[in-house]
């Protein structure tokens, strides 16, 4: 007996800015939807005094979010810093701790940071080629260290679903900061702190 009706589909990915087509959930991020996420509270007023950059944006397909289905999409993290900190994604652990996620680098630089619960921390180099695999219970969070966008594509259950407020509030324990030109993790000091 055939339960599932859904139909086989097919996507076009560009390779040179990272636009899925055709894209159902396009989300943008800007400065204000993750400001107290970076360490320079300074900078970003600064920042936002004259504009709301978008950092990130993401485009995915959505599909029924049930167990059995994958999500695919891209992300486009955009270059520059806040304070000496590089622009990153807001990370999340899955609401569904135990689904693991599979990111693929295609264009630009930067790094995946990963955080096990018992503060366990990974930082991967990631560039054009690089696959990166995020286990069950890993939060993660992308960074782009380089000076032009940074495009992965992502696949994950579709049942994940995200918890952003348990990186909100807690952080990573590294930051990732340019000293002299160089990206350098140094200890998050508001990590566990935040309110
Ligand atoms: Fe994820």
């Amino acid at each position: 007996v055939i339960v599932n009706h859904m139909q086989p589909f097919s996507l076009k990915l560009s390779l040179h800015n990272g636009v899925l087509a055709p894209c159902n959930n396009h989300i943008r991020r800007r400065l204000s939807d993750m400001a107290s996420m970076y360490a320079d509270q300074e900078a970003v007023q600064e920042l936002l005094q004259h504009d709301d950059p978008v950092l990130y944006e993401v485009y995915q397909y959505d599909v029924p979010e049930e167990p059995g289905q994958l999500l695919v999409g891209t992300s486009v993290i955009h270059p520059g810093k806040v304070g000496s900190e590089y622009v990153m994604t807001k990370g999340h652990y899955h609401a569904q701790r135990d689904t693991a996620e599979v990111y693929l680098g295609l264009l630009g630089r930067g790094h995946l940071m990963l955080q096990a619960p018992e503060g366990d921390f990974r930082s991967i180099p990631f560039e054009r080629g690089t696959v990166g695999y995020i286990p069950p219970y890993w939060a993660h969070r992308m960074v782009n260290t380089g000076n032009e966008d940074l495009i992965f594509y992502v696949v994950y259950p579709a049942n994940a679903g995200h918890d952003y407020e348990a990186i909100a509030r807690r952080g990573f324990r590294f930051l990732l900061v340019d000293r002299g030109g160089v990206p350098t993790l140094i200890a998050n000091p508001r990590y566990g702190q935040h309110v």
